[in-house]
């Protein structure tokens, strides 16, 4: 997919007339970067929470998963480092009055670089095919070589100006790069300012400073203060995991890209708890565990990448993000961070309390690393939603748009379906949808032409459809529909259910 804005705009479009995504409070003109999940898409979203909980919690001893509050006490986020560092370097731009991320706009300026290099790949691949020797190439290529070393230094400079807070450095690095509004094209920037970006209010009925509290920014916090509680209760032993999906805010400065970035969104956490020293190990273990979830989903392996960070968060030694080729390019879909004792640290500080755990197999007390794996949950709806919408041409010269999810995760999985509204199908129809309607999601659905309700099947992505017609009443057979090769099977119906089970089983998928 390459990076493509109106391809973009149509998954925008159709994922609001088929009731997957709709804009917030739309009769009054929309709330900026905030978004509602239609019929449609709270079962998608539904079914991707519980497969990674199934992936991360059911499918590993060691993990167990927990619903911590939205609300924490707010010396939480003191002690996490929020309120003096969650902040974006912002900059403006003096003619279009737009505000933007500066290292968003650097980061920007980076990829464009990489693309040259690519785009010299391709090249090559096209001039000589199986003879072409990428590694050699990209080892070799003297423009390919310069490229890598302008992303290296430029790289190099942003990092040591943000280490050093020196915002001045940010700005003149955005000059030095001759980087324009993408809006109005102008250079004119003002002085790169911090932003903080919780979002803060009051408890209780005294507004007072001592009562501000936040709308947690991660969820991880809920986590960490919670991981003796969990630890104790569960017997749980290092290294062992705890899970956990929930809404987190934040007050995005640059928030377009439709769900890709929002001030309320989803994310699904996971931290393990790890022996200090060893968590390396463990950071490329959970890499290379959570690249495989994604790729679990069918979607194509050259739609990611990994992205090592070269800024790091201020609880981190290592930290990567797991990129997706979403339609407006490559950008953060997980992020996966081994965060050192930084934070139970902190928390040990701030609140007093030992938050020690002592290790019987080496007989020592010890304050754990972690790792953490942090995915957000819109930003995976919005990578699945893309992969699977298609525009097909048919044989017959018609066209037809299809939402090619993974089977398992489609919101409905099966549409039930009488060829006619008479003759007794509905009744039949309506059997099988009771037979079916205890395991699977289902759609009951007799309007219209066969040929129109396969379609508008196919647009809201269900993968089988079934078919009752008159044959059914002779011999209990009916046809199932599969939405990918629009092929039908005539199948006894007392099958429907091995066959289905089959189809859906997620032991061919996770494992
Ligand atoms: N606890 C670590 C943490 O929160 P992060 O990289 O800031 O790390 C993790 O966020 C994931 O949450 C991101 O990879 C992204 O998928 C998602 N996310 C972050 N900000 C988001 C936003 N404004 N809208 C949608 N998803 C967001």
């Amino acid at each position: 997919m390459a990076a493509n804005e109106d391809n973009l705009k149509k998954i925008i479009s159709h994922a609001k007339e088929y009731g997957y995504v709709f804009q917030s409070s739309e009769i009054y003109d929309g709330l900026s970067a905030v978004y509602d999940y239609g019929q449609m898409g709270a079962e998608l979203k539904k079914n991707i929470k519980d497969y990674w909980w199934k992936a991360m919690v059911n499918m590993n001893e060691n993990i167990v998963g927990i619903d911590a509050a939205i609300f924490m006490h707010p010396t939480t986020w003191k002690a996490s480092g929020h309120v003096d560092a969650f902040s974006d370097p912002l900059i403006d731009n003096k003619d279009s009055k737009k505000r933007y991320r500066a290292d968003v706009l650097i980061e920007e300026h980076l990829e464009k670089i990489r693309l040259k290099t690519e785009k010299d790949v391709a090249k090559g691949i096209k001039r000589f095919g199986d003879d072409f020797d990428e590694e050699q190439f990209r080892a070799t290529n003297p423009n390919v070589l310069r490229n890598q070393t302008k992303i290296d230094d430029i790289n190099a400079r942003f990092k040591l100006a943000m280490d050093n807070d020196d915002l001045a450095g940010v700005k003149t690095l955005i000059e030095d790069l001759g980087i324009a509004c993408p809006i109005s094209g102008s250079k004119n920037w003002t002085d790169v300012k911090q932003f903080n970006l919780m979002f803060s209010t009051e408890i209780g009925a005294v507004a007072e400073a001592a009562n501000t509290i936040y709308l947690r920014p991660e969820t991880a916090q809920g986590i960490f203060v919670n991981y003796l509680n969990v630890q104790k209760s569960g017997r749980m032993k290092i290294p062992f995991g705890i899970a956990q999906i929930g809404k987190a805010f934040r007050n995005e400065i640059v928030a377009r890209q439709f769900i890709f970035r929002m001030r309320e969104f989803e994310q699904m956490e996971m931290q393990f708890f790890v022996r200090p020293g060893e968590e390396m190990k463990w950071y490329e273990h959970w890499k290379e565990q959570r690249f495989n979830w994604h790729q679990s989903l069918g979607i194509d392996e050259k739609y990611y990448r990994f992205h090592d960070h070269v800024k790091l968060a201020h609880y981190a030694n290592a930290a990567c993000d797991i990129e997706f080729d979403f339609p407006m390019g490559f950008k953060e879909l997980e992020g996966i961070h081994s965060r050192t004792d930084f934070d139970l640290k902190q928390h040990e500080e701030h609140s007093g309390k030992k938050l020690q755990y002592f290790d019987p197999e080496i007989n020592e007390s010890y304050v754990p690393y972690v790792v953490e794996t942090s995915v957000g949950l819109d930003r995976t709806f919005l990578a699945i939603l893309s992969a699977a919408y298609t525009e097909e041409k048919l044989e017959n010269d018609t066209e037809r748009t299809v939402l090619k999810l993974p089977a398992f995760l489609a919101p409905i999985k099966v549409a039930v379906m009488p060829l006619t509204r008479k003759d007794g199908l509905p009744e039949k129809a309506r059997e099988i949808l009771t037979i079916l309607k205890y395991d699977y999601n289902c759609n009951y659905d007799e309007k219209d032409s066969p040929g129109k309700r396969y379609r508008r099947q196919d647009a809201i992505g269900t993968p089988f459809c079934i078919m009752v017609d008159h044959q059914t009443l002779e011999d209990n057979t009916v046809t199932i529909r599969d939405r990918d090769t629009m092929q039908q099977e005539r199948v006894a119906i007392d099958k429907i259910e091995a066959i289905l089970k089959d189809k859906l089983d997620l032991r061919k998928v996770l494992n």
